[in-house]
């Protein structure tokens, strides 16, 4: 009788192992921390770097993005948008941004042949260099800004179950 709980704890082990192998990582995202850091120094000089050498080129040295950003060019593709408060990045939470990035925009929207110029940065980057990158991003923006992001954050944290 006293032997009897290990078959059970053996067989659910099993079944989460099981589960975990067809499903993927069920805590994917859960455990680690997404959170942006923008009033955080030493993150944000780290996140300064990444951004001036990774996402600069397409995204512009002032966060100004492509010219006509929302237009498809003649290869199908949008040209990169602005990460200033002109643009769209802030009306996303921080979880997202950094799915964007570290995943790419297509798996982000469960999009499988969509075409884009935006790269995946997972392999490229490490997480804290992504958080870091968008921490930094988030600094430049004003404070108006911030605080609507802050609420976007809030919104998408009270949506998660
Ligand atoms: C080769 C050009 C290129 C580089 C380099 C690049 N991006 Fe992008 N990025 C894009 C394009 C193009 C889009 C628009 C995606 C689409 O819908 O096709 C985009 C979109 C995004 C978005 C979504 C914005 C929104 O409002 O939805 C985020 C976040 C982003 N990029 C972050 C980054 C970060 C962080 C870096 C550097 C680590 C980076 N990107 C480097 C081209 C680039």
């Amino acid at each position: 009788m006293t032997l009897r709980p290990l078959p059970v704890v053996v067989g659910l082990a099993l079944a989460a192992g099981v589960a975990f192998l067809v499903l993927g990582d069920p805590f994917a995202g859960a455990g680690r921390d997404t959170t942006l850091r923008p009033d955080d120094a030493r993150v944000l000089a780290r996140g300064r770097q990444v951004y001036e050498t990774q996402c600069a080129t397409c995204h512009g040295a002032r966060l100004e993005g492509q010219p006509n950003w929302r237009e498809r060019g003649p290869d199908g593709r949008l040209p990169a948008p602005p990460h200033d408060a002109s643009g769209h990045t802030w009306h996303h939470p921080d979880e997202i941004l950094f799915r964007i990035t570290k995943l790419g925009v297509a798996k982000v929207a469960n999009l499988t042949d969509y075409a884009t110029a935006m790269p995946v940065y997972d392999g490229v980057l490490g997480d804290e260099d992504i958080v870091a990158v968008l921490s930094w991003i988030k600094s430049q923006w004003p404070a108006g800004i911030r605080a609507r992001h802050d609420q976007v954050n809030r919104q998408a944290r009270s949506r998660t179950p």
